[in-house]
């Protein structure tokens, strides 16, 4: 009985003292800082990069800055996983003016004037945990749907609908193996880009039964 006492007596003890010491210090350990995690350096060097590629004049992502105590986590439309820190999503979605009031054609000088413009850095590869991609509504001027955008194997989300993209949809897309959803809806694109696509689709589809796709 004397014996049991002192244990906990001594647990008590040291789970006192731990707490103490997170509550004291200036950097905490990690054990009681678990729902504190930061982003990683290189994923923030990757979003930086891609930033600098792309035309943003609305300055929207003024939060994506090279300060070396930013945290990337708490950037405008970024998304890390909260226990190990690795960017999982990006939403970069510009929203189409939907009023119908007088005032719609400011609404859609904003809009046009928040588009992102210019080029998606390969840099995103970088993101190695990447799940979401949302880029639609921006306006890529014709260009072609980067190829490496295929490469991103952990990609299983990608919203490019009304992106501005042209030209053959990369058949490199088809290596996206976890991809539940893609939208390359109201573009550009070429239909006879369309069609190693839908081959794919078809693959995928007959294995795992349940993509969902938009290409209208
Ligand atoms: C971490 O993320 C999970 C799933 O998104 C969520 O349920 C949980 O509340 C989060 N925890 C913290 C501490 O934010
Ligand atoms: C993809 O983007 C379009 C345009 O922003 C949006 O209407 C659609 O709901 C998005 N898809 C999903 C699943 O969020
Ligand atoms: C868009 O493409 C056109 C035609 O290729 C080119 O003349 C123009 O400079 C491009 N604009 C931008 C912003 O890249
Ligand atoms: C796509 O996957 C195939 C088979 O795994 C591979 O041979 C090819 O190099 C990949 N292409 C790209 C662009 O990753």
């Amino acid at each position: 009985m004397m014996m049991m006492m002192m244990v906990l007596l001594r647990i008590i003890i040291a789970v006192t003292l731990s707490l103490l010491l997170c509550l004291l210090t200036m950097h905490p350990p990690n054990f009681c800082t678990a729902t504190e995690v930061r982003c990683i350096e290189s994923e923030r060097h990757a979003l930086l990069n891609f930033k600098q590629g792309l035309l943003d004049p609305s300055n929207r992502l003024a939060s994506w800055i090279a300060a070396p105590d930013v945290d990337c986590c708490h950037w405008v439309g970024v998304v890390c996983d909260n226990r190990t820190g690795h960017v999982l999503q990006v939403h970069l979605r510009t929203f189409y003016p939907l009023t119908n009031d007088h005032q719609w054609g400011a609404h859609y000088e904003a809009y046009e004037r928040s588009r992102f413009r210019g080029k998606i850095n390969p840099s995103l590869l970088d993101l190695k945990y990447l799940i979401y991609l949302d880029l639609s509504y921006s306006y890529f001027n014709y260009t072609q749907i980067p190829k490496f955008l295929g490469s991103m194997r952990s990609l299983r989300y990608l919203n490019l609908s009304n992106a501005g993209f042209g030209g053959l949809i990369p058949h490199q897309l088809g290596n996206l193996s976890d991809l539940h959803y893609l939208n390359l809806g109201g573009g550009y694109i070429q239909l006879d880009g369309l069609f190693s696509v839908y081959l794919w689709f078809d693959r995928v589809v007959a294995i795992r039964g349940f993509l969902f796709v938009e290409l209208a």
